[in-house]
């Protein structure tokens, strides 16, 4: 009975001709999902029971083909999709669109949420940006450095749909990580971007990104947040990249630039409060104490 279960299961999703269409990304992701965690996982299980059925190892198989066979029309479009932003064709409006397509509507309205949870949004930027093993962390970090997370992508296409970046503006993510924040609004918006990252080996990552994607405006610098130069900076974000005295001490240097120009700053994750304490930044959305919700500040 559960073989015939099983079987039935993997043929539902082998012969679904939908699965096959490129731009069913969504349906993909909920279907490879199935495949790893009801079927194979639910295989193993039953493998490790007494006198398992002879025909789980061939149906393990028969699933895991099936699941490499959906992987691999998400490898092929994303190599395409590299290959288009490379030779500039898919920036802007162009990349808007593209994601429409791929992931549904709405993509830079999706409903904010009390933890910085992930979507399959995430799992199209990862796939189209990310692929590449995340390299080991190489410096040992201070106490009130905060470990690399990346910013779930909405909150990144929000930020770009609020801060209207124009040709004048310089746009720094502070503690940059493996890069992927620069990259999308330099995507999204076409303003230069900049990433400052401690960890050498996220800032080579994230660098040799750019280079492969052909963005000649987005940058990586690999310096301490407290030391960097953000003399041509107008937009910045932080997802919470340090706290206490360090993200003080941070604040302290974007006072000086703000004393040169007006400047913005966003914010993401536990960093907000402190930022809003700040005498010099005046807050302008409507989002309290809500700490996943992106935070909105400009210089006077
Ligand atoms: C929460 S992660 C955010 C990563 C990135 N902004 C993203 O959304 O993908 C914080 C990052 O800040 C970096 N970081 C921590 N302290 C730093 C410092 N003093 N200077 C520069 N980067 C720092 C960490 O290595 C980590 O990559």
């Amino acid at each position: 009975m559960v073989i015939y279960q099983i079987q039935a299961a993997i043929e539902a999703i082998e012969k679904n001709a939908a699965l096959y269409q490129e731009t069913s990304f969504d349906r993909r992701v909920e279907a490879i999902d199935a495949l790893e965690f009801n079927i194979v996982d639910r295989i193993e299980g039953l493998l490790q029971t007494v006198n398992p059925p002879e025909e789980l190892i061939a149906l393990k198989q028969a699933a895991e083909r099936v699941k490499r066979q959906l992987e691999e029309i998400d490898a092929t479009l994303f190599q395409r999709l590299r290959a288009d932003i490379r030779r500039g064709s898919c920036a802007g409006a162009a990349f808007k669109d593209l994601i429409e397509a791929y992931v549904g509507p709405d993509a830079s309205n999706r409903q904010p949420q009390d933890e910085p949870g992930y979507d399959s949004l995430d799992l199209f930027i990862n796939g189209l940006l990310l692929s590449r093993a995340v390299p080991n962390e190489t410096k040992a970090r201070e106490p009130e450095m905060v470990y690399y997370q990346q910013t779930p992508a909405r909150i990144i296409f929000e930020l770009v749909e609020k801060a209207q970046l124009t040709e004048e503006d310089v746009f720094y993510d502070v503690g940059s990580g493996l890069g992927q924040v620069p990259i999308l609004v330099n995507l999204l918006s076409g303003a230069p971007a900049k990433g400052i990252e401690f960890e050498p080996a996220y800032g080579d990552y994230a660098r040799l990104s750019a280079v492969d994607l052909n963005l000649s405006r987005v940058t990586f610098i690999q310096a301490d947040a407290r030391t960097a130069d953000y003399s041509d900076g107008t937009v910045f974000f932080m997802y919470t990249p340090f706290e206490g005295r360090m993200l003080q001490e941070v604040l302290v240097k974007l006072r000086g630039e703000a004393h040169r120009r007006r400047i913005r700053l966003f914010t993401y994750g536990p960093c907000t409060p402190q930022v809003a304490r700040q005498s010099w930044l005046k807050r302008i959305d409507q989002n309290g104490d809500h700490l996943y919700k992106l935070g909105t500040f400009q210089s006077g």
